[in-house]
Parts: C-alpha cells; sequence; structure tokens
C-alpha cells in the first residue's frame, strides 16, 4: 500500500509514520509538510531513509496534483492543519487556509487520480463543548456539530465538506474526530509540553481561568493504532469518534506533573481565560470499539509519565524550539496576561 501522510513532520503526523513504519513495514510511505512553526523535520530524521520527504503546502494545487500524478496514491492520511486554538483567536486566517481549503485541494487530487482511501484526521472540537455539571454527557458521532473557535470552526466545515466529496462525488472518505493527544514530539505550545518543558526551568505554569475545564487525554500512539485500523477496515463514508476516557481538569495535569518532576506547586500561575474557552470535551468511543474492535492501551497515569520522561530524554529536541521563534511568540501571547 502506497501512503500519503500530510502533516507528518508534525506532533501526531510524525508518530504515526513511526508507527506504520513498526507495523506495516512493507507499506511505502510518502511525507508531505510544509515545515511551518510546527513541522519539524529532525523529528523523522532517522527515518529519512526510508520513507519520501516532500516539502510542499498543501494548498498548492498545482503542486499537489502533479505529486499525485507522479506517485499512485493508495491512501491518503490528512494530518496537516494549523492545530492550536490560541493562534486561531489572534489569526484565524491562515486556519481556514489550510484546514479548508487545503483539504478540498486533497480531495480534488484524490479524486481525479483515483485514490481509494481519503482520511480526515479531525477532532473532538467540532462538537463544541459540553457542561461541567453533566459527567453523563459524551460527544457521540452523531452530536451536532457547534464549534466555539476559530481553529474548530475550520476542523468542523473541512468535515462537512469531506462529508460532501462522499455523498455527491462518491470519494472514499473516512474521518475520525479524536480527544486531546499526548505524547512524544507534541510542540511545547500546548498544554503538556508546555508545562513539563517551563516546569523543568523553574518558569512560572500560566494555567487559563482557574484551572477546571476538562480534556480526555489520549496517547498518541492509540490515536494512531485507531486511525490505521480506520483506514484498512473502517467503513467508508463514516465518521469515527477516538477517546482515550481519561477526563483531567487541566489544574489536575499540571499538578501531576509538577509532582512527577518534583516542583513546587508555587510554579502556578493562574491568568486569564482563553476567550470562548470549551469547558469540557469527552468523546464516546464506543462505535469504533464495537465495529473495529480497538481500545486504547494507555492508561493516563502510565502515559503522562511515559511522556515526561520521554521530555526529559529528548531536551535536544525542544529546547531548540523554546530558545528560537517560539520565545516571541510566547512572550507576545503571555505577557501581560
Ligand atoms: P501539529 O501542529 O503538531 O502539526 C501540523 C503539521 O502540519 C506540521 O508539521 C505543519 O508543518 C504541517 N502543516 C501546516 N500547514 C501545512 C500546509 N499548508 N501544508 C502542508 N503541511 C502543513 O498538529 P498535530 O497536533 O499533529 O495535529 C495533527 C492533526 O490532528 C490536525 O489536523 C489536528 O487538527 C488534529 N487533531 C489534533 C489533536 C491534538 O491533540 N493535537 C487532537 C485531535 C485532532
Ligand atoms: P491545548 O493544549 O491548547 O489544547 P485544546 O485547547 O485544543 O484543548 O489546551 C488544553 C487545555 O489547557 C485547554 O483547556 C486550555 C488549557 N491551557 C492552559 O490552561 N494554559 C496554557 O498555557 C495552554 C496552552 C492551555
Amino acid at each position: 500500500m502506497k501512503i500519503l501522510v500530510t502533516g507528518g513532520a508534525g506532533f501526531i503526523g510524525s508518530n504515526f509514520v513511526y508507527y506504520l513504519l513498526e507495523k506495516h513495514p512493507e507499506d511505502e510511505i510518502v511525507v508531505l509538510d510544509l515545515l511551518t512553526y510546527a513541522g519539524n523535520l529532525k523529528t523523522l530524521q532517522p527515518v529519512l531513509d526510508k520513507i519520501k520527504f516532500v516539502k510542499e503546502d498543501i494548498c498548492d494545487r498545482e503542486a499537489i496534483f502533479k505529486l499525485f500524478s507522479e506517485e499512485n496514491f493508495d491512501v491518503v492520511v490528512n494530518f496537516a492543519a494549523e492545530s492550536h486554538v490560541d493562534r486561531s483567536i489572534e489569526d484565524p486566517g491562515v486556519f481556514l487556509k489550510t484546514n479548508i481549503l487545503g483539504t478540498q485541494v486533497l480531495m480534488d487530487a484524490s479524486r481525479k487520480y483515483g485514490v481509494k482511501r481519503y482520511h480526515q484526521v479531525s477532532t473532538d472540537e467540532v462538537y463544541g463543548d459540553l457542561p461541567l455539571d453533566r459527567p453523563d454527557l459524551l460527544f457521540k458521532e452523531t452530536t451536532p456539530l457547534h464549534t466555539s473557535s476559530p481553529y474548530s470552526a475550520s476542523k468542523a466545515s473541512a468535515d462537512l465538506l469531506v462529508l460532501a466529496y462522499y455523498r455527491t462525488f462518491k470519494l472514499p472518505i473516512t474521518i475520525s474526530r479524536c480527544s486531546n493527544n499526548y505524547g512524544p514530539f507534541q510542540f511545547p505550545e500546548k498544554l503538556i509540553p508546555l508545562m513539563i518543558a517551563r516546569a523543568l526551568d523553574d518558569k512560572t505554569l500560566p494555567v487559563y481561568g482557574e484551572g477546571l475545564n476538562v480534556r480526555d487525554w489520549l496517547h498518541v500512539k492509540d490515536h494512531c493504532s485507531a486511525i490505521d485500523l480506520i483506514i484498512r477496515n473502517g467503513k467508508v463514508g463514516e465518521v469515527y469518534n477516538i477517546g482515550g476516557n481519561n477526563e483531567r481538569a487541566n489544574i489536575e495535569v499540571v499538578k501531576t506533573i509538577l509532582k512527577a518532576l518534583d516542583k513546587s506547586e508555587s510554579l502556578i500561575n493562574y491568568v486569564k481565560d482563553r476567550p470562548g474557552h470549551d469547558q469540557r470535551y469527552a468523546i464516546d468511543a464506543s462505535y469504533i470499539s464495537k465495529t473495529l474492535g480497538w481500545k486504547p492501551e494507555y492508561n493516563f497515569e502510565t502515559g503522562i509519565m511515559q511522556t515526561i520522561n520521554w521530555y526529559l530524554d529528548n531536551k535536544s529536541w525542544w529546547e531548540e524550539i523554546v530558545s528560537g521563534e517560539y520565545k516571541n511568540y510566547y512572550d507576545k501571547m503571555y505577557s501581560g496576561r
């Protein structure tokens, strides 16, 4: 099978490449990535001789069509996206371009060149949020889309477009909607790696609002195993929810990290809340479990310890990021907050 992994130099895409290489060494993998601030070719360095890497923009129709005409892909898995909610609040435009129009270009090329499966990596954020006082409520695949941020609105728009390409053009699509991922190679602007990196440097940890918002944490490897099952055995036209069944309030996550690193809780700094901040995400993943037999391997306790250890063992990977251009980003987003 020849698979195009777009956004494969980012957090989840790169983990997916490593997963495929281990699980399906017979597959041919092409990674396409624009290498934006979030993409890092160093992540794929150890396996660059086993894959083909193409630096390209998913919005560049001519370049994408040329690549598809040359490569004859069986499967496309689209991870490429602008992925950080806070950045989407600062500058929505690039989110609409990459996440919606880029998806359109990839699907047009998939149609023209007879791709057998186009898989869209989406998010539980398309469902909006759940109230904190109703732990009985979970997102199902049938929950109406109801978005809060420019990021989630762009992802929901892409999902609707993907479903439209299935209905109108019979493009063989699948969609997965996943809860918050954590694990190796996550860019340190997201909650868990941000807090690990800052705690290790004895810097303050900016917790939005009261830290009571809840996320359903999923280890990235469990996300990868779910996508792998969907592209091989999933039903065309279907949406699959993927979740870790590990709901935690942000403040609990931050305290777990501090405890594991033997750092003081006095580093916690409650800052102004994110505008439109979603209260709670929680996924009902029973459909993928029942139909494809998927189940997560990690629980949060083992997964977070493994992740913290990974950041301790791979300081050079993230130290390079936090000392570069990212410093300006942090100052811009957090100063005076
Ligand atoms: P990420 O920001 O770490 O990586 C995104 C990758 O896409 C980067 O390598 C970047 O260079 C690349 N990219 C951006 N714009 C591009 C363009 N125009 N053309 C080609 N490549 C481009 O993101 P991630 O956390 O790995 O997320 C991957 C996907 O999973 C996204 O679609 C995201 O919406 C979805 N998702 C993420 C999470 C999560 O917790 N991180 C949860 C659910 C769904
Ligand atoms: P994030 O990792 O940005 O993922 P998402 O917003 O897509 O869920 O944030 C996870 C949670 O952590 C979210 O409720 C916002 C909160 N948060 C903070 O409290 N402080 C921070 O500095 C960041 C980045 C996030």
